[in-house]
């Protein structure tokens, strides 16, 4: 990530935690699809371990949805029908289609996503007085830098190097962008309020 989220942001999320764990189901439940689709879209060549892969990822984020939703229920919160990421949407919009970079483009979103929630899930475990929740954010912190590790590694395998390397940083910089653009609120990817 070129930018960091200050603990302020922790402190504003946390405003409204039932907000926010609401957001976060829907969040892992969008990122359990997102494997399964990328799973039916190997490339081409025939990448080894593509299948365990994303089978793995989306086993996991599955059981990030049932924790997630377990722990709204018990404080009395509900999932609500529809969300909006306006975070992921925009980092979709910058993967090229119908050419050869698509797959290498879908992996460096989903890096990005994996790795930017990795970094927030940090700040509301410092940010928390709530230990239940801190202890819950410091535990998927973990398992998302597993995913972070996972999409990265298979995207430098989509190309040349030097190409791989250009296009990740080019990713960098859009999400930078991107995540300063959002607007504040208990969400997992919102923006800070000034
Ligand atoms: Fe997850
Ligand atoms: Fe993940």
């Amino acid at each position: 990530m070129l930018t960091q989220t200050p603990e302020a942001w922790g402190r504003q999320a946390l405003g409204d935690p039932i907000a926010l764990l609401i957001d976060h189901a829907f969040l892992e439940m969008k990122a359990a699809q997102n494997a399964m689709e990328l799973m039916t879209r190997w490339p081409n060549e025939w990448t080894p371990g593509w299948v365990e892969t994303m089978t793995s990822v989306a086993r996991d984020e599955a059981a990030h949805l049932a924790q997630v939703t377990r722990l709204l229920m018990r404080r009395g919160g509900r999932l609500e029908r529809g969300h909006k990421s306006f975070y992921a949407a925009d980092l979709r919009k910058l993967v090229r289609s119908g050419k050869t970079g698509e797959t290498l483009d879908r992996l460096c979103v989903s890096a990005l996503i994996e790795a930017r929630s990795c970094e927030r899930f940090m700040v509301l475990a410092e940010a928390s007085e709530d230990e239940e929740l801190a202890a819950f954010y410091r535990a998927l912190f973990r398992s998302e830098m597993g995913h972070y590790k996972v999409f990265l590694k298979l995207a430098q395998k989509m190309g040349p190097k030097e190409e791989v390397e250009e296009r990740w940083q080019w990713m960098l910089e859009a999400e930078a962008r991107v995540i300063a653009a959002q607007p504040p609120g208990s969400r997992i990817h919102s923006g800070l309020a000034s």
